[in-house]
């Protein structure tokens, strides 16, 4: 039988988020089990990620006996939407979606952009909150390409693959280089040092 204090919940009910994070957690090699729990935690608009991030990891105390994560992200387009979707990425997904934040471009060749993705963790064994943070920056692909992945990566074509947007990449590719994917090897350091 596992023990439950090698249980890790992934507390989300993005079926893609969980995708990436079970092919890094398979790479990972540690001594847990990765299972995904549906609790739902409060969401709050906050001026950064971390804090909405921080928030939803303590609204869901003591719904869950064992260490648990979320993570949190945000995409951002630093020139010229000075940083917008940002906080905002989840509604302006539903509402103008890709399509829309084109629009808002004019100059592809001057656009900028970066992701953001905060990993906030209870663990169990120290009784305590810690998070990790990840960026990763590219640019704007002036069309939508691509069907891997999901959100915004069918426009955001990362500096490490200029030619290639995130939904081009294959989910490996993507983990690689990405903000979930940096946030991820600084939580996995953290469980090496801590275990
Ligand atoms: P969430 O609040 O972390 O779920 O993410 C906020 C918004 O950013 C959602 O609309 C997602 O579609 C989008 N998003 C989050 N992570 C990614 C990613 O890795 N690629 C593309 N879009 C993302």
């Amino acid at each position: 039988m596992e023990k439950e204090e090698n249980i890790l919940y992934f507390v989300t009910r993005n079926t893609y988020k969980f995708h990436e994070i079970s092919i890094l957690f398979e790479v990972a090699n540690i001594n847990y089990t990765l299972k995904q729990s549906k609790v739902m935690p409060t969401e709050i608009q906050a001026n950064n990620i971390k804090d909405v991030a921080l928030f939803k990891l303590n609204s869901i105390k003591g719904q869950i006996h064992t260490s648990y994560f979320i993570e949190d992200a945000g995409f951002f387009v630093d020139t010229p939407l000075n940083g917008f979707p940002g906080v905002y990425s989840s509604y302006v997904m539903k509402t103008i979606g890709n399509e829309g934040i084109l629009n808002l471009i004019d100059n592809f060749n001057e656009a900028q952009a970066h992701f953001t993705s905060v990993i906030a963790l209870y663990f169990k064994p120290l009784d305590k909150n810690y998070y990790f943070e990840g960026n990763v920056y590219g640019k704007i692909s002036k069309t939508i390409r691509g069907s891997s992945g999901f959100g915004f990566d069918p426009i955001f074509l990362p500096d490490a693959h200029p030619n290639k947007t995130f939904a081009e990449l294959t989910t490996k590719e993507k983990n690689r280089i990405s903000h979930r994917g940096i946030a991820w090897n600084k939580f996995i350091k953290f469980l090496r040092e801590n275990k």
